[in-house]
């Protein structure tokens, strides 16, 4: 792995919020991203996920510690709009569209302010809202579209300025399971489609599972990393391989007598689920 292919890294991060009661959000956060890569953080409420994607997007400040992006120590940046503007697309929870604008329009409004001519906008636009999905809803203001479609808009304003990075807070957290599934397959797609890499928080392992790796924090901290598709595969095959895995897949006695029949169940379907 060469330095360029790291695009985010963070050493030593720490944030503390407040004067009086303080709160360590971040508790030495040491992290790398590889460019390209569809990564989701998980954690419970409170353990600072939030906070460290406002870090790495540079939306506020660290305590100590740094963040790097490309290469770019955020601490020696001076012009953090700029910055975030080129590198950094943010789609969050709660889509945040300006309720008076089209579709269209919405996806406009980060290019405003970069150069990017009037024309070359609406035709970025356009092409944004048709590669996720939504030619036939350019005029539509956010309140003419669905929760799921709102979300799409929200990710193609995010693409706008064509960042290397894209930041997404809870992104399907507002969406029913269905809309959610299809919001995250539209990521996976333009993260490889376009090699944009994706950061996701999630509470959702549904949504963890389709990624290529898990973050998971803890009390401002990341306490575990698990390669989807690898490490959990590569154990259940292993018992799977075992005497008790074989002994559950052939329904022998020996293996109802050991586990509790719901133990039994649990492992069975497990053992399916790779089995296919
Ligand atoms: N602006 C703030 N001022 C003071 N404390 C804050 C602020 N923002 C967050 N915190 C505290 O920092 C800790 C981490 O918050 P953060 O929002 O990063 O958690 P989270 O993992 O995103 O949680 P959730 O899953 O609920 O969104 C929490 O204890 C929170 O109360
Ligand atoms: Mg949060």
């Amino acid at each position: 792995m060469g330095e360029n292919d790291v695009i985010v890294e963070t050493r030593n991060l720490v944030k503390i919020y407040g004067d009086g009661a303080q709160v360590r959000a971040l508790n030495g956060v040491n992290m790398r991203v590889v460019r390209g890569e569809f990564i989701s953080v998980m954690g419970p409420s409170g353990s600072g996920k939030s906070t460290l994607l406002n870090m790495i997007g540079a939306l506020d400040r660290p305590t100590s510690g740094q963040v790097l992006v490309n290469g770019q120590d955020l601490g020696e940046v001076r012009d953090l709009d700029g910055f975030r503007a080129r590198t950094v697309g943010f789609v969050f929870q709660l889509h945040n569209l300006i309720p008076t604008l089209t579709a269209r329009e919405n996806v406009e409004v980060p290019m405003v302010g970069q150069p990017v001519g009037r024309a070359e906008r609406r035709r970025r636009a356009e092409e944004l809202l048709a590669l996720v999905g939504l030619a036939d809803r350019m005029d539509h203001l956010p309140a003419q579209l669905s929760g799921g479609e709102r979300q799409r808009v929200a990710i193609a304003r995010a693409l706008a300025n064509r960042p290397s990075l894209v930041l997404a807070d809870e992104p399907t957290g507002d969406l029913d399971s269905r809309s959610g599934a299809e919001i995250i397959q539209l990521m996976r797609r333009l993260n490889r489609e376009l090699g944009t890499t994706f950061i996701l928080v999630t509470h959702d392992p549904a949504v963890a599972r389709q990624t290529e790796r898990v973050l998971v924090m803890k009390d401002g901290r990341i306490v575990r990393e698990h390669h989807v598709g690898t490490p959990f595969e590569e154990d259940l095959k292993a018992f799977r391989d075992s005497g008790l895995g074989q002994a559950i897949l052939a329904g022998d006695d020996v293996a109802r007598d050991l586990l509790t029949p719901e133990e039994y169940e649990v492992l069975l379907r497990l053992l399916r689920r790779i089995a296919q």
